[in-house]
């Protein structure tokens, strides 16, 4: 019998493969600091643009100050166990009922992670007869809930109506010839990568034709969306037709946890359902109070959302001037597409770090097509015109050099050499600081 174990050892998985080299730079590199649009890198400044602190309130002074006063009061431990069992308070229901009113539903509940809580939400739901109809673009954390579903799923093509009403009617007809079992449709608000919108609005008029109920996860479309924030829905107005609204406050909370909102007798039955949150300890209270805090600035400080668009108007507007194809974003979230193989993507990440002091995350081969490079930029409220101003001029000469050639190299450059001699070839154009 084989050891569990040695697969493991032979075969590091499709990016663990490149961990010896990519380690600490390419992968779980740290940023330092204090949390801004600028960072320490390899202890130099870098303008950062991979964090989704969209509002800018990470490291703003009174979230800073009710985050520190919340922990001096409650310490991290309280309350302990899970909510059902001992860990509930005052607190965390009224965060709930805050942000039921805010995504204008009748009740919502909290979770301890975003990933967990809709993966788990989706088993508390559906039963084996029950169909989920979902995107293809579907985060993962859909994606592993749809793989703890003994019943049937149909994915449809992203952000394809028609191909959405085609597995809505295979789904409707497996229902039908079982007897038993309703549709659940999942989408999201906004997908992360690509920065394109769901199409809520027309997949909410889908109902009118087929019986299912819609979740969607709007992870990046809280705080950022709608004239009050409250997300997708409310900038397609359709808020009403999304049965369940997911967030994480992951991204513009700035926070950790996240949340379910929908109809009162739904989110009951989720509450006393949902094994990830039965089975766990429920979140601290300065999480909860720090919660309580970034929601009430999030709705009563607009200027902080009109300041994102504001910059993200700027940075995706100074790309497609450039020539730069940044896709079908209609979010902050900015893709920048590019063709070339994953070394050269690595030794162009390189360069922007290394000489353009330009901290940007890409995205390649497996988790997109080979040949293919996007570079995700997060604007956010907290950078400024001379982030932006410099990425673009830094982004202009490294495509200009990519288009040249110069990145090709052939392997995933060595970290451990960043320093030395090895590098010396990619540093054509020395703008250190
Ligand atoms: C679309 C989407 N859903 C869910 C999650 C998971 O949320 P969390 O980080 O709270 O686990 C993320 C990432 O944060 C996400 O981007």
């Amino acid at each position: 019998m084989a050891d569990i174990f040695e697969k493991l050892l032979k075969n590091s998985g499709p990016i663990g493969q490149h961990r010896e080299r990519a380690h600490g730079y390419f992968a779980f590199p740290k940023l330092e600091g204090e949390i801004g649009s600028r960072m320490i890198f390899r202890g130099k400044e870098k303008i950062v643009w991979s964090l989704n602190n969209y509002l800018g309130l990470a490291n703003h002074p009174e979230i800073r100050k009710v985050d520190a006063e919340a922990a001096k009061q409650f310490g991290m431990a309280y309350p302990m166990g899970a909510r059902m069992m001992s860990g509930n308070s005052n607190q965390h229901e009224q965060l709930e009922k805050e942000l039921a009113e805010f995504e204008m539903k009748e009740d919502a509940i909290l979770m301890n992670f975003g990933y967990q809580g809709i993966m788990s939400a989706i088993d508390a739901i559906c039963g084996r007869h029950d169909v989920i109809v979902y995107d293809a673009e579907s985060h993962a954390c859909i994606i592993d809930g749809l793989r703890l579903h003994p019943g049937h799923r149909y994915v449809f093509k992203h952000n394809d109506l028609e191909d959405c009403e085609k597995q809505l009617q295979r789904a409707t007809a497996l229902i039908e010839k079982q007897g038993a079992g309703g549709i659940l449709l999942i989408t999201e608000g906004v997908f992360g990568m690509a920065g394109d919108q769901g199409k809520l609005k027309e997949i909410a008029t889908l109902k009118k034709q087929y019986d299912f109920r819609l979740m969607v996860d709007d992870a990046h479309g809280f705080g950022t969306l709608g004239k009050t924030g409250a997300g997708a829905g409310e900038e397609q107005g359709c808020q009403d037709e999304i049965d369940l609204y997911f967030s994480t406050f992951a991204k513009s909370m700035a926070s950790i946890g996240a949340f379910m909102a929908g109809p009162k007798g739904i989110i009951d039955y989720i509450r006393y359902n949902i094994r990830s949150q039965i089975f766990a300890k429920s979140l601290p209270m300065p999480i909860v109070l720090g919660n309580l805090k970034r929601l009430e600035m999030l709705k009563t400080m607009p200027e902080l959302k009109d300041k994102l668009w504001s910059n993200a108007r700027k940075l995706q507007n100074g790309l497609k001037e450039r020539g730069f194809d940044i896709g079908k974003t209609d979010s902050p979230v900015t893709p920048v597409y590019m063709t070339g193989g994953v070394e050269e993507a690595t030794a162009m990440v390189m360069d922007l770090r290394e000489n353009y002091h330009i901290f940007a995350s890409i995205v390649v081969y497996p988790v997109i097509p080979k040949g293919h490079i996007i570079y995700r930029l997060i604007p956010s409220a907290a950078h400024t015109d001379a982030d932006i101003e410099e990425t673009l001029q830094a982004f202009t000469e490294t495509k200009a050099k990519l288009d040249a050639g110069a990145y090709k190299v052939e392997a995933i450059p060595d970290m451990t050499d960043v320093s030395g001699k090895r590098f010396d070839y990619m540093l054509q154009t020395p703008r250190n600081k």
